[in-house]
C-alpha cells in the first residue's frame, strides 16, 4: 500500500497528546499521511487513557464501530496505543479481534515497525478476502493472527530500581522529535517530557502500572529539545511529568549506550527519607537546576511552565528559582485529591491536609507578587466518592477548596480501576448519585471561588499568550460559513469545538473542570479589518482572558501581549489590548 493514511485520536492527558505528536512525527517521516477523517483512513489509531473507566468505554465503543467497518474493508489496520493497551494486554486483543496492533506507552518507539508489518499483512490478506457486503456471510478475519502484534512493557519497567539496565529506546522517540511548522501548528506552544512514569502508587491510580517506574530524562536532552523548539518558533514550553518536582538526574551514575546518555530511574526513598537526603553529596541536577538551565540557556522561551507537581517534597529551591526567573510562569498545578486526612491516608498520598495547606502558604509567601504584576495562581485536582468517604470527609474537602483558593480545580468521581490497590482493598460503596451530587456541589463551590479569584485581577495589566479566536467567535464563524457556503464540520484548526464532556481538558486530561473555558486553537480564519473578533489568551498564571480586536488574528496568534483586565465573568477574564 503506497503511503497509507492514518487517523489518530487521542484520549486523556497532556502526556498522551505529546506521545501522539511524537508518534505522528515518526510515522510522517516514514511516509504515512495523516487525515482528520476516520472513515477515509487506512490505519486508525487510538492513543488511550485508563485513568477512569469512562475514557476506556469510549475506546471500546470506537473499536466496536471499527469492527463493523473492517467487515466491509478487511485491509483496515486498527491500533490501540497507550495505557489501555498496557493495562488490558492480551485480553484486549481477545475481546476485540478488530485490533491489529497494541503498543503500551513505554514502547511507542516500536510502533513504526509493528505498523508496517500489520499494514503489509492486512493488505495481502485483504486481497484474498471479499468485503462482507459482497458475501453471504461475514468473514471471520479474527483468525488472521499473523497481522496482530503487541509491544507492551509488562512489569519489566519495574525490574531495576536503580539504573536503566538496557538501552532506553523510548528516549530515541523523544530525541528524534520532528520539529516543523506542520507538527507544531500555529500555536507556538509545545510540551517537553522531563520524566516518565510514577513511583507514588496512590491507591486509586493505574498510572504506576501502565506507565511504569519513574524515569528521568538527561537534563541536556531536555535543554536541547527546548532549544530546538525555540529555534522553530516556539515561545511557550510546558514541561511534563506525573510528579515533575521529583525530577533528579544523578550525573555520577549516568550510563551512555550507543552514544546516548540513558534516562535514569528515580530512587525509591526509605521511610522518612527526603529527596534531599537521598541525593546529598551527589552530583545531581535537581528540578530547580533544570528550570534554571532552561530559563538561562533558552531565553527565546518566553513562558516556561510545568505540570503536574506533587505536594510533598516541594523544596523552596524550586520556588526561589521561579521567583527569580521572569520567564517562568507563576502557576502551580498541585492536586490535593481530598480535604480529609483520613481519606488522604487511604489514598496513600503521603501528606496531611495541614501539610498541604502549609505548602500553599509557603508558595504564596514566596511567589504571590500582584504588586509587580506577578500573582501566583494555583490549580488542583479532587476525587469525590472515594470508598468510605463520609459527609464529614466531603465537608472537609469543601473547606480545603475555600482555603486553597484555586483558580480552577479538576473534580473527578472516583472510578475503581482494575489492578489498583483501592479496587482490591476497598468496596466502591459510594452510590453514583452521591458521587454526582458531591461532584456538582464542589463544581458550584469552585465556581464561586474562581469568580472571586478572577475579580482580584480586574484593573491589573498582565502579559498574556494569545492562543486563537474564542470558541464563541469560532462557532459564530462556522455558523456564518454554514449559511454562506453550506455545511462545515464543527472542527476548527484540527480541534473539535463541540461540547465539553468528561474527557480531554485540563492539565491531566479527563476532567469536569470549573472555571475552564474551552478554546478553539489552530489556524482559525482571520477577522476582516472592520469586524472585531474575540480572541482567547492565557496569563502566565493560566487564567483565560478574552478580548475583542480588529487586528488580524493571524498576527496575534502565538504572541505575548499586554492586556488590561476590565471584567471577570463566568469562566474567563475579559480585557483590552494595551
Ligand atoms: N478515579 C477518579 N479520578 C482519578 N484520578 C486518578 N485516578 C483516578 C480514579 N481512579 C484523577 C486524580 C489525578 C487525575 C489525573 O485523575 O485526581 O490527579
Ligand atoms: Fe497517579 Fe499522580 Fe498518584 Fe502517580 S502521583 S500514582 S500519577 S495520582
Amino acid at each position: 500500500m503506497a503511503n497509507p493514511s492514518v487517523y489518530l485520536e487521542t484520549f486523556g492527558c497532556q502526556m498522551n497528546e505529546l506521545d501522539s505528536e511524537l508518534v505522528t512525527g515518526s510515522l510522517r517521516a516514514l511516509g504515512y499521511r495523516f487525515t482528520q477523517d476516520a472513515l477515509a483512513a487506512d490505519v486508525v489509531l487510538y492513543n488511550t487513557c485508563s485513568v477512569r473507566e469512562l475514557a476506556e468505554q469510549k475506546v471500546w465503543s470506537r473499536l466496536g464501530e471499527m469492527a463493523q467497518r473492517k467487515a466491509r474493508q478487511p485491509g483496515l489496520v486498527v491500533g490501540v496505543l497507550g495505557c489501555m493497551a498496557e493495562r488490558e494486554g492480551a485480553a484486549l486483543m481477545k475481546r476485540m479481534p478488530v485490533v491489529d496492533v497494541m503498543v503500551g506507552p513505554g514502547e511507542l518507539d516500536k510502533l513504526p515497525g509493528l505498523l508496517d508489518n500489520a499494514v503489509r499483512t492486512r493488505a495481502a490478506l485483504a486481497d484474498e478476502i471479499e468485503p462482507a457486503d459482497a458475501q453471504e456471510q461475514r468473514p471471520d478475519t479474527s483468525g488472521l493472527t499473523s497481522a496482530r502484534q503487541a509491544a507492551l512493557a509488562g512489569n519489566t519497567s519495574r525490574r531495576s530500581a536503580t539504573l536503566a539496565a538496557a538501552a532506553d529506546t523510548l528516549e530515541l522517540l523523544d530525541l528524534s522529535r520532528a520539529v516543523s511548522p506542520e507538527t507544531l501548528g500555529p500555536s507556538r506552544s509545545a510540551y517537553v517530557r522531563i520524566t516518565r512514569g510514577c513511583n507514588k502508587f496512590c491507591t486509586y491510580c493505574v498510572v504506576p502500572f501502565t506507565r511504569g517506574a519513574e524515569v528521568h530524562r538527561p537534563p541536556q536532552h531536555i535543554v536541547d529539545e527546548c532549544r530546538k523548539l525555540a529555534d522553530a518558533g516556539v515561545i511557550e514550553v510546558t514541561l511534563l511529568g506525573q510528579t515533575v518536582n521529583h525530577y533528579r538526574f544523578e550525573h555520577g551514575a549516568s550510563v551512555t549506550l550507543g552514544g546516548v546518555v540513558q534516562p535514569q530511574k528515580g530512587r525509591t526513598y526509605k521511610r522518612g527519607e527526603s529527596q534531599t537526603d537521598a541525593y546529598a553529596g551527589l552530583n545531581v541536577t535537581t528540578f530547580a537546576d533544570l528550570l534554571r538551565m532552561i530559563h538561562e540557556e533558552v531565553p527565546a522561551i518566553r513562558r516556561l511552565r510545568f505540570v503536574t507537581s506533587y505536594p510533598r517534597d516541594f523544596g523552596d529551591d524550586v520556588l526561589t528559582v521561579i521567583r527569580e526567573s521572569p520567564r517562568i510562569c507563576r502557576y502551580l498545578h498541585v492536586p490535593a485529591q481530598s480535604g480529609s486526612d483520613r481519606v488522604l491516608g487511604l489514598m496513600n498520598r503521603g501528606y496531611t491536609v495541614g501539610e498541604y495547606l502549609e505548602f500553599l502558604d509557603r508558595a504564596r509567601a514566596i511567589l504571590h507578587q500582584p504588586e509587580i504584576g506577578r500573582p501566583l495562581t494555583l490549580a488542583g485536582d479532587i476525587i469525590v466518592g472515594f470508598p468510605g468517604e463520609t459527609e464529614a470527609d466531603f465537608e472537609a474537602t469543601k473547606r480545603l477548596l475555600e482555603r486553597a483558593r484555586y483558580k480552577n480545580c479538576f473534580i473527578f468521581k472516583y472510578s475503581p480501576r482494575p489492578g489498583t490497590v483501592a479496587i482490591d482493598r476497598f468496596v466502591d460503596d459510594i452510590p453514583d448519585e452521591v458521587k454526582r451530587r458531591r461532584n456538582n456541589e464542589l463544581l458550584a463551590l469552585q465556581n464561586v471561588v474562581s469568580d472571586s479569584v478572577g475579580r482580584e485581577f480586574v484593573g491589573q495589566t498582565l502579559e498574556v499568550f494569545v492562543q486563537g479566536i474564542s470558541r464563541r467567535a469560532a462557532k459564530a464563524k462556522v455558523r456564518a460559513e454554514r449559511v454562506s457556503i453550506g455545511a462545515v464540520g464543527l472542527t476548527i484548526g484540527g480541534k473539535s469545538v463541540g461540547s465539553q464532556d468528561d474527557e480531554g481538558c485540563g492539565d491531566q486530561g479527563a476532567c469536569s473542570s470549573a472555571a475552564h473555558a474551552q478554546l478553539a486553537t489552530g489556524d482559525e480564519p482571520a477577522a476582516t479589518p472592520d469586524e472585531p473578533v474575540q480572541m482567547t489568551a492565557r496569563t502566565d498564571g493560566d487564567l483565560i482572558v478574552l478580548f475583542d480586536t480588529t487586528r488580524p488574528a493571524d498576527d496575534l496568534m502565538g504572541t505575548v501581549q499586554r492586556i488590561r483586565i476590565d471584567a471577570s465573568r463566568t469562566l474567563a477574564l475579559h480585557g483590552t489590548l494595551v
